[in-house]
C-alpha cells in the first residue's frame, strides 16, 4: 500500500459539536472544494439557462453531468476528441458525472435488464443501446469527469424484498466490474452507490460490501424517490455509520432545505437535485420564506427587490474565518437578484422572455448555493440546530 492520495479526497475541518455533521473540502483535479457542497445539474454539458461565468459567479462548485444523455447526443467519443467535458462545456472545475443507472431506469423504452448490462432504446431517435458498466465506465473516461459513479440499478421504492436484494445484490456486481476496468485512478476517481430500498439487511448489506472495495468515495441512491422524509431519514440513520469517515458521502437527488439539514446531520456532504433549475425555469423562485410563484398576478405590481435575502457573488465565501481565507469570487458588483423587481420577473414570463428563465434559474441555484455557505458556517459555529430551527420556522414547516 502507498499513501498517495487518490484524484479525489475528502479533507475533515470540523465535525458539529451537537449533530455530528461533517465540514469538510473535497480535493480534486480542478480544484478543492468546501462540504456539505450542492452541486448544480447540467444534463446534456449544459446548466439549462445557467452559462459557466454565471455559475462561477454565484459560487458554484462541483457541477453534474450525465453519461446516458452525452452518449446519446452528441457523443462521449466527439466530447474526447474536443479535449473532455470541461474543455467542451467551459468550465474549468470539478465535474462529476452520473453513471445512466437512473437516467435509462427513468427515461428509456423496452429496456431489456440481464447480468450483462441494459439494452434500451434511447428517448432520443429509439436507437437500441447497451449500457453495461464496463461502457458506463468507457464513457466517464472519455468525458473526463473528475468523479465517475458506478452503474447501478435504480428501482422504486416500494418494491419487494426479493426483488431489492436481487437488484441490490447486481448493483454489487456492477460496482466491481466498474472498479476492475477503471484504470485512470490518478485523474479520475469511482464511486459506488449504496442501494436496498428501505431494507436495513439490505442497505447494510451494500455498504459493507462497497467498504471493502475501498473506493474513493460512496453515493447513497435510491431515495428521495417518493418515499417519505421520516423514512429517507431513517435510511441514513442506519447507512451512515457504515459509511467511512475519511471519504466523500453523496446523497443523490436532493435539494428541498429541509432534507439537505437533515441530511447533513447524519453526515452527507454532497447533493444534487435538477428541482431548483427546473421549476425555476417554469416560473417558481425558492426563498427563505418559502416558494414564490412569480406568475401570480399579485407580483405584477410588485416592485421590490427579486429576492432581497440573496447575494449574487459568494460573497459568504470570502469570509475569513478559523479555516482561512475561502475567498474564490471575491468581484464586487452587480446584483441582478436586489437590483431587479419582481414586477420585472412577473413581466418576463408573461411575455415568454427566455431572460426570465435565466433568471430564475440562477435565482434558484444561487438560493442553494448561499444555503449551503450558511449551513457550512453554523457547523463550524456549532450552532446547526439553530440554524434548523430558523429555517423551518422561516419556510413555514413548522406550521400546522
Ligand atoms: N440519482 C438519484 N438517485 C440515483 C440512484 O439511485 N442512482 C443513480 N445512478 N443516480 C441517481
Amino acid at each position: 500500500m502507498t499513501n498517495q492520495k487518490p484524484a479525489v479526497w475528502y479533507e475533515h475541518l470540523h465535525t458539529e459539536k451537537h449533530t455530528g455533521a461533517r465540514r469538510g473540502r473535497i480535493h480534486t483535479p480542478h480544484g478543492v472544494f468546501e462540504t456539505p457542497m450542492f452541486m448544480p445539474v447540467g444534463t446534456q454539458g449544459a446548466v439549462k439557462g445557467v452559462d459557466a461565468r454565471t455559475l462561477k459567479e454565484i459560487g458554484s462548485q462541483f457541477i453534474l453531468s450525465n453519461t446516458y444523455h452525452l452518449w446519446v447526443r452528441p457523443g462521449d467519443e466527439l466530447i474526447a476528441e474536443a479535449g473532455g467535458l470541461h474543455k467542451y462545456m467551459g468550465w474549468d472545475q470539478a465535474i462529476l458525472t452520473d453513471s445512466g443507472g437512473f437516467q435509462v431506469f427513468s427515461l428509456s423504452d423496452a429496456r431489456k435488464l440481464k447480468e450483462e448490462g441494459v439494452t434500451f432504446q434511447n428517448h432520443v431517435n429509439g436507437d437500441r443501446m447497451f449500457l453495461s458498466p464496463e461502457v458506463a465506465m468507457r464513457i466517464q473516461n472519455n468525458l473526463g469527469s473528475d468523479v465517475m459513479m458506478q452503474l447501478d440499478e435504480a428501482i422504486p421504492y416500494f418494491e419487494p424484498y426479493d426483488y431489492v436484494k436481487e437488484s441490490m445484490q447486481r448493483s454489487l456486481r456492477w460496482a466491481d466490474r466498474a472498479q476492475q476496468y477503471h484504470k485512470k485512478t490518478d485523474s479520475q476517481a469511482l464511486f459506488g452507490i449504496v442501494q436496498g430500498a428501505g431494507f436495513r439487511a439490505l442497505r447494510t448489506e451494500s455498504a459493507q460490501e462497497l467498504v471493502k472495495m475501498d473506493l474513493p468515495g460512496y453515493a447513497v441512491g435510491g431515495l428521495s424517490v417518493g418515499e417519505s422524509k421520516t423514512e429517507m431519514n431513517r435510511v441514513l440513520d442506519f447507512t451512515m455509520p457504515l459509511l467511512p469517515e475519511d471519504k466523500p458521502r453523496y446523497l443523490m437527488g436532493v435539494a428541498a432545505p429541509d432534507s439537505l439539514i437533515d441530511s447533513v446531520m447524519r453526515g452527507i456532504d454532497m447533493f444534487d437535485c435538477v428541482l431548483p433549475t427546473r421549476i425555476g425555469r417554469k416560473g417558481t423562485l425558492m426563498t427563505r420564506h418559502g416558494r414564490v410563484v412569480i406568475r401570480n398576478s399579485k407580483y405584477k405590481n410588485d416592485f421590490t427587490p427579486i429576492d432581497a435575502d440573496l447575494s449574487y457573488y459568494s460573497d459568504n465565501a470570502i469570509r475569513t474565518n478559523q479555516f482561512g481565507n475561502l475567498a474564490q469570487y471575491d468581484i464586487p458588483g452587480y446584483n441582478p437578484f436586489q437590483t431587479l423587481t419582481r414586477s420585472y420577473l412577473h413581466h418576463l414570463f408573461n411575455a415568454h422572455e427566455l431572460l426570465g428563465a435565466q433568471i430564475a434559474s440562477a435565482h434558484n441555484l444561487r438560493f442553494l448555493l448561499q444555503f449551503m455557505e450558511d449551513m457550512r458556517r453554523a457547523i463550524e459555529n456549532d450552532e446547526l440546530l439553530e440554524f434548523r430551527e430558523q429555517v423551518m420556522e422561516e419556510y413555514g414547516y413548522n406550521k400546522p
